[in-house]
């Protein structure tokens, strides 16, 4: 994989499987997707679901590099967008084949746990790869947006959609229609971020969660993961069927079994992920 994709293997604290820690790394065009870092992205994304001691996959932008003498140092970034030098000149042709079975929506399908671990910009498709994982953790510096209206654009990774989940109707149409920056403080009112935290303590509070996670059935993990997704495309009526005939199944799966034990025994489950 190259290296606009930096991949660390944090072990279980269980001892059981690993957390992917995934950096996107362009620092000095702050994360900027291009078509090296997405297609990247998916591969990276094959590669954890089909690696079955990957339990949870945390994505992030690499920290600013230092600055040569006498430069200003480059801001703090998760990812500030699609790489506008690759949209000059191109048409809706290249476009959509550029857009279709993109690196976002990978992100979004990966069966894995995934925690967007966010530090400074993350605008317009890096709002989008924040709001494709399933759950996001900010420094209280971090920038959201989709300043794309200012380029006479639109979200292009299916933004729009996932957005609109988040943060209801009329935020994302301010969010749209304006192009306005939204403070960290601000996108965790809105729904935006789960947590947020200090630039000190975000690593380790992101780390936290992911091992709590991690720590889970992996079986199980990708059910509930299933589960709710459903509510997003199914009306409450639909939604709730299907809930119950997932419960049911899991009560034929070894990990109930082991974790409704441990629970009796007061020990510690040790999952079979099946
Ligand atoms: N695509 C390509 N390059 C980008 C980029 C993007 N989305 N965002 C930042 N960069 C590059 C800049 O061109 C600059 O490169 P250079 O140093 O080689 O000139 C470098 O990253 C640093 O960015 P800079 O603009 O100098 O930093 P800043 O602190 O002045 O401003 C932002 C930071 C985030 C406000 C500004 O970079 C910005 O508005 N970026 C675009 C955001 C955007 O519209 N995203 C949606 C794209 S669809």
């Amino acid at each position: 994989m190259s290296e606009v994709l930096v991949i660390e293997e944090i072990p279980c604290e269980n001892g059981d499987g690993m957390i992917a820690k995934v950096t996107i790394n362009r620092p000095d065009k702050l994360n900027a997707l291009n078509q090296d870092v997405t297609s990247s992205i998916k591969e990276m994304c094959k590669w954890a679901d089909e690696n079955d001691s990957i339990r949870c996959v945390v994505i992030t932008g690499a920290k600013p590099n230092p600055p040569p003498e006498g430069k200003r140092a480059k801001p703090n970034a998760f990812v500030a967008g699609a790489d506008i030098t690759e949209f000059v000149g191109k048409g809706s042709q290249e476009i959509r084949e550029m857009f279709r079975d993109n690196a976002i929506e990978a992100i979004w399908n990966l069966k894995k746990p995934t925690i967007a671990m966010v530090d400074g910009f993350a605008l317009g498709g890096g709002c989008e790869v924040a709001c494709s994982c399933d759950i996001r953790i900010a420094s209280d510096r971090s920038i959201f947006g989709t300043p794309e209206i200012k380029l006479g654009l639109i979200p292009g990774y299916g933004g729009s959609q996932r957005l609109v989940h988040l943060v209801g109707y009329g935020r994302a149409m301010e969010m749209m229609m304006t192009g306005n920056n939204v403070s960290a403080e601000d996108a965790y009112r809105m729904g935006i971020v789960n947590h947020l935290c200090t630039p000190e303590n975000l690593e380790e509070k992101t780390m936290e969660i992911a091992q709590t996670i991690a720590s889970k059935s992996m079986h199980t993990l990708r059910i509930a993961k299933q589960t709710i997704r459903a509510s997003l495309d199914n009306g409450i009526t639909d939604g709730v069927e299907i809930e119950a005939i997932a419960f049911a199944n899991l009560f034929d799966t070894e990990d109930k079994e082991i974790g409704v034990q441990a629970f009796l025994n007061r020990s510690e489950p040790k999952w079979v992920h099946k």
